[in-house]
């Protein structure tokens, strides 16, 4: 590398020293190349301080410079600098008009940043700094303009030609075969949330009329083979703005709301002004060919997208410092529209599950950050879980201490006072703040300080006086550039079990109360307990820290059959298992039997026999902790014994109860037409389960039942769980004979393919890196779509923990391959590549040299992006 990438650093935020009032572009799309023009209004900001700073524009060095002019002056290459990303003019006046001409090779772009081709159609990506790819801006998101955009394209190849806002005028150049649409969009906005679109697109449309009474186009552009898997992202989105306006009293503004599949993409979707672009992953469903998963996932993007419109679009980030500013507040919106679609305690469930597991990990590792962090190399590199899933758990902290009516007044507050602004997390607090009087200048540390805090909670009952007294203390690890932490202002959901489980009163005759923790130490006393109770702790999982409190495996049963809190009797369970999990890993590291507790085995057939509870929180329940989730709570990750202890314990309890899972797999069969409803994706889940317990006692009977299923399946979740099931099994005939059978049955589905790559990827079994290997050669995988990536290189990075982590180093040698191969192609996915070989202070003194040669190797490859080089360059 030439020169070391620089970190960027929050407190040095200026503002902007010149605004631009409003935008004209135009693009002429071609095949050779592209040509952007672009008159900008620009004058100096009154209320920047540098009077006299030069006009410093972003551009990238991929932008080919054919024209520049000032209020009519065209420029002469003295009168301008190109430096990096800066092209600098020295004298400008106080207000002018800049044109500029600038051409680009989108057919050329495989970062998928800026403007590029996905399978014969155009589309951009701009957020967080593609825009600068496209011309020369002021590429930030507090620069907020007018945008008027028209686009010129071919007119037999790309009928449909899209951007922001609404079309305003069209018109063709006939003998050229061209066409061209003007799109106007009336909301001021900054450049990330550009958007085009150009393609031979098919559509459905839907009428809205928003509550005050407004007609609305809802479309949905797709190529016309996917037509037919539009019907639910369009459900999903008519459902999610009736919830906006009900919830948050938020209408939806321009005449016309656009979503467009792609399938090149690198993240999920993206919530551009009046015209999401999405990955065909998140947007196309129908029962042939998407899992259940894959529909609930569909429904939450498609209302996070759409929720942006005011949380992100109307109100934006300052900088991208703040980027938790809409994404941590718009996942906490999307989170609890799901749990109003859905199961509440189930989505519950999932969210935390993702939280502890990878959230938690990234925490404790190299790459640890605040909610808002303070300095950063790329932004690309900061959509993170922490941003994002962290970030909305400290919205839910201050819901759960304002409670639902003052929180709604407070976003109500922010929403007025904000619109059409640019503005930091501090304003959304300051808007929670005055709404209820409260001081959270506490609280905003949560924002500041990154690492997951730890509570320890010790109880003692003094029986004469009645008295119950919970102790609690927290603290919380150092992480990179944060040695001292201050205390947290953490809410704390707790409530007591009497005798015979049900729920003391507490303070106000509540059954619940929220304690909170502002200081290191605290004791909270509770009168008048006849009994000492069995607390129930951190109801909800109120605050994402690790809790701990001395439980017996006694208590964490009781507290399984008898919370009245439907996240705590999950967790409970959960808790129960890590703790025998762990036993039966000490057994297999001392070389000793490995013998299952029968406490497990008995809770287990409880809740298998109790036909009253909702049978989606029974798969929950019965479903073990991940081996993620295990190497998180490790100090040391013990890949094996953790792979052994986990199937050692799914074998003995199949045993153990293969007559109740049989009993409950055979009563849940499907009964009437597939619908992905809540009803229907709660039996499949659990009988999935039970399917999944019945292969592990790995009997040709179960294997034929499997493979039944298989065959008779009308929809993707019962064909797809026991295809993977069946592959991952030990009969390898019948599973190279049933991923052949998919696959032919399936080849033209691109999505439903990057399954069949994924369940091969994930199979633990010996010999899977040279499948992989040699699956990179298959026709179904190219390296450029990142969708494809995912499937089968990060999915065995991450999801096939044994073979990734081969003694030999095989695995960390084929990651760091991939890397250095897409670090050229496509740097955001290569970045995202490598969070498993940051963890390497996990894993034994072997696995820890392996790891890091591998990094440096990567380090030493060439020419690194920023995205790469941040990350490695921080791991080591
Ligand atoms: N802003 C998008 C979202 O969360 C995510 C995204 C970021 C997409 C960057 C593309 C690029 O909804
Ligand atoms: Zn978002």
């Amino acid at each position: 590398m030439a020169e070391q990438p620089r970190a960027i650093y929050l407190k040095d935020y200026q503002v902007p020293p010149f605004l631009i009032d409003t935008t004209e572009l135009r693009f002429e799309l071609g095949d050779d190349h592209t040509l952007v023009r672009s008159v900008l209004k620009m004058r100096r900001n009154p209320a920047s301080p540098s009077r006299q700073a030069p006009l410093d524009l972003h551009g990238h060095e991929s932008l080919e410079l054919c024209r520049l002019a000032i209020s009519g002056q065209v420029l002469s290459p003295q009168d301008y600098r190109r430096e990096g990303e800066s092209l600098l003019i020295r004298a400008v006046p106080d207000e002018f008009t800049l044109e500029c001409l600038t051409r680009i090779r989108p057919q050329d772009n495989t970062a998928l940043e800026g403007l590029y081709r996905s399978d014969g159609m155009y589309c951009t990506q701009c957020e967080a700094e593609g825009f600068r790819r496209i011309t020369f801006y002021l590429d930030r998101p507090d620069v907020m303009s007018v945008f008027t955009t028209t686009v010129e394209a071919d007119a037999r190849r790309y009928p449909v030609l899209l951007s922001n806002g609404n079309p305003v005028a069209s018109g063709s150049l006939e003998d050229e075969g061209r066409h061209w649409v003007t799109w106007q969009d009336p909301f001021p906005k900054p450049a990330y949330l550009f958007a085009l679109v150009a393609g031979d697109l098919a559509h459905i449309e839907r009428p809205f009329k928003t509550a005050s009474g407004r007609d609305v186009t809802l479309r949905i552009y797709a190529e016309s083979r996917d037509l037919d898997k539009l019907d639910h992202a369009m459900e999903s989105l008519v459902k999610a703005m009736r919830w906006d306006e009900k919830v948050y009293g938020r209408e939806y503004d321009l005449d016309i709301y656009m979503i467009v599949a792609v399938d090149f993409f690198n993240m999920g979707a993206m919530e551009n002004k009046g015209l999401n672009i999405f990955n065909t992953s998140c947007v196309l469903a129908s029962p042939e060919t998407t899992t259940d998963a894959a529909f609930q996932r569909v429904e939450g993007v498609v209302a996070h997208e759409y929720f942006h419109n005011w949380s992100g679009n109307r109100v934006t980030c300052r900088d991208w410092f703040q980027l938790s500013l809409k994404e941590g507040f718009t996942v906490f919106r999307d989170a609890e529209f799901s749990a109003d679609m859905n199961s509440r305690a189930v989505k519950r469930v999932e969210d935390v599950t993702l939280l502890r597991t990878a959230q938690f990990a990234e925490d404790a590792g190299p790459m640890a950050h605040p909610v808002r962090p303070a300095s950063f190399i790329e932004i690309s590199n900061f959509y993170t879980l922490t941003v994002y899933e962290k970030g909305a758990e400290v919205v839910r902290m201050i819901h759960t201490l304002l409670g639902p009516e003052l929180f709604r007044k407070g976003s109500d507050l922010y929403f007025e006072r904000h619109d059409g602004q640019a503005v930091t997390t501090d304003d959304f607090v300051r808007a929670m703040e005055e709404v209820s009087g409260r001081d959270l200048s506490q609280f905003r540390l949560w924002y500041d300080q990154a690492g997951t805090p730890r509570l320890h909670v010790s109880d003692d009952y003094d029986a004469a006086a009645q008295r119950y007294s919970l102790h609690v203390e927290q603290s919380c690890p150092a992480t990179p550039d944060q040695a001292e932490k201050k205390p947290f202002h953490i809410p704390l959901a707790i409530g007591l079990l009497g005798p015979g489980g049900r729920d003391l009163p507490l303070a106000g005759g509540a059954t619940t109360e929220v304690l909170e923790l502002t200081e290191t130490k605290q004791t909270f006393v509770f009168e008048g307990v006849a009994e000492r109770p069995v607390p129930s702790l951190l109801r909800g999982f109120s605050a994402p820290v690790k809790l701990q409190y001395p439980c017996s495996r006694d208590e964490r049963v009781f507290l399984m059959s008898h919370d009245s809190d439907g996240f705590n009797r999950w967790d409970a369970g959960q808790a129960l298992a890590v703790d025998i999990l762990r036993e039966l890993m000490d057994q297999y590291r001392a070389g000793r039997p490995m013998q299952l507790d029968c406490a497990l085995i008995d809770a287990f057939a409880a809740v298998l026999d109790d036909e009253a509870l909702d049978p989606a929180m029974v798969a929950k329940v019965l479903t073990l902790p991940s081996e993620a989730y295990l190497s998180e709570l490790s100090d040391e990750i013990d890949v094996e014994a953790i792979h052994e202890a986990r199937q050692f314990a799914k074998k003995a309890l199949a045993q153990a109860l293969s007559g109740r899972f049989e009993r409950r797999y055979l009563a849940l069969a499907p009964a009437g037409v597939y619908a992905p409803d809540a009803v229907q994706v709660a039996r499949r889940s659990l009988r999935n389960l039970c399917l999944s317990y019945l292969m592990a006692l790995e009997q040709p009977a179960q294997l034929a039942r499997a493979r039944a299923q298989y065959d008779d399946a009308d929809n993707m979740t019962d064909r797809q769980g026991a295809l993977s099931l069946i592959a991952h099994s030990a009969f390898g005939a019948e599973a190279d004979a049933v991923l052949e059978d998919f696959y032919r049955r399936f080849e033209r589905e691109t999505l439903v393919i990057n399954q069949w790559l994924a369940i091969q990827a994930s199979d633990p079994k010996p010999g899977a890196l040279a499948r992989v290997d040699a699956l990179m050669k298959h026709e179904a995988f190219d390296i450029r779509n990142p969708n494809k990536v995912r499937s089968l290189i990060s999915v065995f990075c991450n999801q096939n923990a044994v073979n990734f982590h081969a003694a030999d180093g095989a695995g960390y040698d084929f990651l760091a391959d991939r890397i250095i191969e897409m670090n050229r192609l496509n740097p955001q996915v290569a970045s995202r590549l490598l969070t498993p070989l940051t963890r390497w202070r996990k894993y034994d003194a072997p696995r820890q040299a392996l790891m890091q040669s591998a990094l440096q190797r990567i380090l030493d490859s060439g020419e690194l992006s920023k995205d790469v080089y941040e990350v490695v360059s921080k791991s080591l």
